[in-house]
């Protein structure tokens, strides 16, 4: 007996209208990024586990979501949760930091273990990206502002971008220990996760999605209330480059992010779509300063930000976007009988020979059942070939829109159709 298992929970398989659509949006994306000077990087679906864990990374997603196994030797690897620790990992090994700027972009599946729900898969696909060098307040801007051309260029609406600054990571441990201090006394109030974060890391109490409503967190000092003179200038210079670059977004003051390698810019890119349900974040993004270094490399500081497929997809979907085109064959060739078939081949082989998009009855079936499977294909044109046709070296030939018959010989036929003259 075959044993026959399902897909494992929280994945998907991909086919049919479904995949034209995630095709396009991976060129459109492409497309986009290249015109911002990005290129691609491909890195393994799988690394060592230090590049992902790592002592200061005590984000959920690390230390509880994660894909992790031994190898045959022995060695501790980790399906990537996300896409930036590999990149910086690859940055370093490849000693990409010779060069002043790195700009890279990457599409791929990424893994976490989390409980599935709608948009949220245990497989999801990301496009991301991460500029790589010196800190500087116009590339902050620069990747918040192609985030939005992203969104802008799929004709995507309803969606707002949320901005926030974290300040640097050497004044942060300092606003945790205000955290701590704040929250310590409301302990009891708070749900399980957020108990063990007030001391791991109580910033991410404040966009915990079960206690953000709780007034004492609404009330929570936020990171900007103590940021140093540096860097609220920093931020400042962030927000009016963004100004500068006609790039709408809202600020939040207790955006977070739910990584720890973040320091100053942090930002979201939100569906207020209809219907979209809970996990309408579609990207987020940030500055980190030093997750370059925590991987062997020198004092350079990145920006990254990445979108999941899947909600892009949804949101695209939802607002009646759509991006590939109807599938169509230029002709399909109904054929009477066995005589007629070989001649049907030459067509189909002379057709195909000039790019054409063709296709025939395989299973020598009748007319009407050639007609319908035509019709289904969407075929814009119907060459006929009969008795008459063998004969004569002549096809009739049927534009399935406007139901006009003519016959004509084969060459005729390539020249009207590339033409698109079918006068
Ligand atoms: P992230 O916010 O964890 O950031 O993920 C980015 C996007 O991936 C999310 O906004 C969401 O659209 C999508 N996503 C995340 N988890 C799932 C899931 N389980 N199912 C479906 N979609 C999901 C990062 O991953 C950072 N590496 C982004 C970054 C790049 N920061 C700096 N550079």
């Amino acid at each position: 007996m075959i044993f026959l298992e399902n897909r494992p929970k929280g994945t998907y398989d991909l086919f049919n209208e479904e995949i034209k659509e995630f095709t396009k949006l991976e060129e459109h994306l492409k497309k986009v990024l290249n015109k911002y000077g990005f290129t691609e990087i491909r890195t393994p679906i799988f690394e060592h586990s230090s590049v992902f864990h790592r002592d200061s990374e005590l984000s959920d997603m690390v230390t509880k979501e994660t894909y992790n196994f031994q190898d045959k030797g022995n060695r501790l690897l980790t399906l990537r949760p996300e896409g930036t620790a590999g990149v910086i990992r690859a940055y370093v090994e490849n000693k990409m930091y010779l060069k002043p700027l790195t700009k890279l972009y990457y599409i791929g599946p990424f893994f976490r273990y989390e409980r599935p729900q709608k948009g949220r898969f245990r497989q999801f696909y990301q496009m991301g990206m991460e500029a790589i060098g010196e800190q500087s307040a116009l590339l902050d801007a620069e990747i918040v502002s192609v985030s939005y051309e992203v969104i802008k260029s799929l004709g995507l609406k309803n969606v707002t971008i949320n901005l926030n600054t974290l300040g640097k990571s050497s004044s942060q441990p300092q606003y945790k220990e205000i955290l701590t201090n704040y929250f310590t006394p409301h302990i009891e109030e708070l749900c399980g996760d957020c108990k063990r974060r007030i001391t791991e890391n109580p910033l991410r109490i404040l966009d915990c999605k079960v206690d953000q409503q709780k007034e004492f967190v609404i009330e929570a000092p936020t990171p900007i209330d103590y940021l140093d003179q540096d860097d609220l200038a920093f931020y400042n210079e962030v927000k009016n480059n963004l100004r500068m670059m006609n790039v709408p977004f809202v600020e939040n003051k207790r955006l977070v992010r739910g990584l720890d390698y973040y320091g100053q810019t942090v930002f979201e890119i939100v569906a207020d779509i209809k219907g979209f349900g809970s996990q309408n974040v579609l990207g987020g993004g940030g500055h980190y300063e030093n997750l370059v270094k925590e991987l062997g490399g020198p004092d350079k500081s990145g920006i990254g930000v990445a979108f999941g497929l899947e909600r892009l997809l949804e949101a695209l979907r939802l607002e009646g976007i759509k991006l590939s085109e109807d599938d169509y064959l230029d002709a399909y060739i109904i054929t009477f009988g066995e005589a007629e078939q070989t001649k049907a081949l030459e067509v189909l082989t002379t057709l195909r020979n000039e790019d054409f998009k063709v296709s025939i009855d395989y299973y020598k079936r009748s007319f009407k059942a050639q007609l319908r499977e035509a019709l289904s294909l969407n075929a814009k044109y119907l060459i006929i070939i009969g008795d008459q046709e063998l004969e004569s070296n002549i096809l009739t030939v049927k534009e399935t829109k406007t139901e006009v018959q003519k016959e004509m010989t084969i060459d005729e036929f390539i020249r009207k159709a590339k033409e698109n003259d079918y006068t």
